[in-house]
């Protein structure tokens, strides 16, 4: 049904994992960017986000995918750090989260932060895909950059193949001591049943059409009716970062992920002491496929809808908080608006 297209909002698709497991670099062959090398030690420190629109994900599904099956306008991804001091970020990528991609080192499996990032998932109910990520690393490895997974496998020697599979196996084991079923991706009969498990590299790309594939047809399949919004509704978001901005003053970088934020809108956002109520004076989007977070060249823009990344320049918001939740006031009387904002 392609009807209601303009009503389904994008899905939020979290990114966990261990450090160095590779989230950024995931990201960053998505994107086409280079994100991760600018980062000191490669050390993810923030929470970001990234749209990526349909035809950037068809095209790099390739023959995996048939765009005319989604009427979804993409995924917003949301980056977050691996590091074991950033559990507070990590909580809030899963808190966002439609769906999340928890990607795993082939090599290293399970570690504490892959723990820390099952256990966000369990326990927010957050449907999840595992990126079995790094198989480049295994030793003969032939790659076959951009392919999907199986066209890889045909290419690699019977050694290469198995040395892969032990790895693979062992995370799968360790889903299953996780109290997860989970198979590679490919045996898999119902999603809602069974965990993927992705073969991938994020350096070579191999494996990512089919991440691609996966997580469309989940989003599709079982969060549709969570995606249809009222797309005229009061904006809700969180903020991710409080950052200050030339020319505009201290700024919320935020995640949209429902109704629609315009500028001019009356907004309560969590603050250090109390909320603060405060006037939109310009509503700065990232382009599609860059960083928030990294991002240089805004669009000034008059309003955005769910799911989205924006940065949201307003007076006071100085003293926002990180996390904190950012409301439309819209139709509402203004105190019941700060009450909510107060009790979340
Ligand atoms: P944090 O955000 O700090 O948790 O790390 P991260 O999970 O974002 O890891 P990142 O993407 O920064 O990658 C860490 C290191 O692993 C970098 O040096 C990457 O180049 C390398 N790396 C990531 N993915 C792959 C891969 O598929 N193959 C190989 N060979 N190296 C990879
Ligand atoms: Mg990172």
């Amino acid at each position: 049904d392609h009807t209601n297209a303009d009503t389904l909002r994008t899905p939020i698709v979290a990114v966990l994992g261990h450090v160095d497991h590779g989230k950024t670099s995931l990201l960053d062959k998505i994107r086409g960017s280079a994100v991760s090398e600018g980062e000191a030690g490669a050390i993810t420190q923030h929470i970001g986000a990234t749209d990526i629109p349909l035809d950037t994900i068809s095209g790099m599904a390739g023959e995996l995918i048939d765009p005319t099956d989604f009427d979804l306008p993409g995924l917003l991804f949301i980056d977050t750090p691996g590091h074991h001091s950033f559990s507070t970020l990590r909580a809030r990528g899963g808190a966002l989260a439609d769906i999340a991609v928890l990607v795993v080192d082939v090599n290293d499996g399970f570690q504490p932060q892959t723990e820390e990032a099952i256990d966000i998932l369990r326990r927010t109910g957050t449907p999840f895909v595992v990126a079995a990520n790094k198989v480049d690393t295994t030793p003969g490895w032939n790659p076959q950059d951009g392919e999907p997974i199986q066209k890889s496998l045909e290419a690699q020697s019977e050694r290469a193949e198995s040395m892969l599979n032990e790895n693979l196996y062992e995370i799968i084991g360790q889903l299953s001591d996780a109290g997860f079923s989970a198979d590679l991706y490919w045996r898999v009969q119902d999603f809602q049943k069974n965990i993927g498990v992705v073969p991938l590299s994020a350096i070579t790309g191999e494996g990512v059409p089919d991440l691609l594939t996966v997580l469309m047809g989940l989003s599709q399949r079982f969060m549709k009716e969570e995606m249809a919004i009222d797309v005229f509704g009061a904006g809700e978001g969180t903020v991710l970062e409080v950052k200050d901005e030339r020319g505009f003053g201290a700024t919320i970088d935020t995640v949209v992920y429902d109704g629609v934020v315009r500028n001019g809108d009356q907004i309560v956002v969590g603050g250090q002491e109390e909320p603060i109520v405060t006037e939109i004076r310009a509503l700065l989007q990232p382009r599609p496929l860059e960083e928030i977070r990294t991002e240089k060249k805004f669009e000034k823009v008059a309003e955005v809808g769910a799911a989205a990344g924006v940065k949201i320049a307003a007076p006071d918001l100085d003293r926002a908080m990180a996390g904190a939740p950012v409301r439309v006031v819209r139709d509402r009387p203004v105190e019941e608006v700060v009450e909510e904002v107060k009790a979340e």
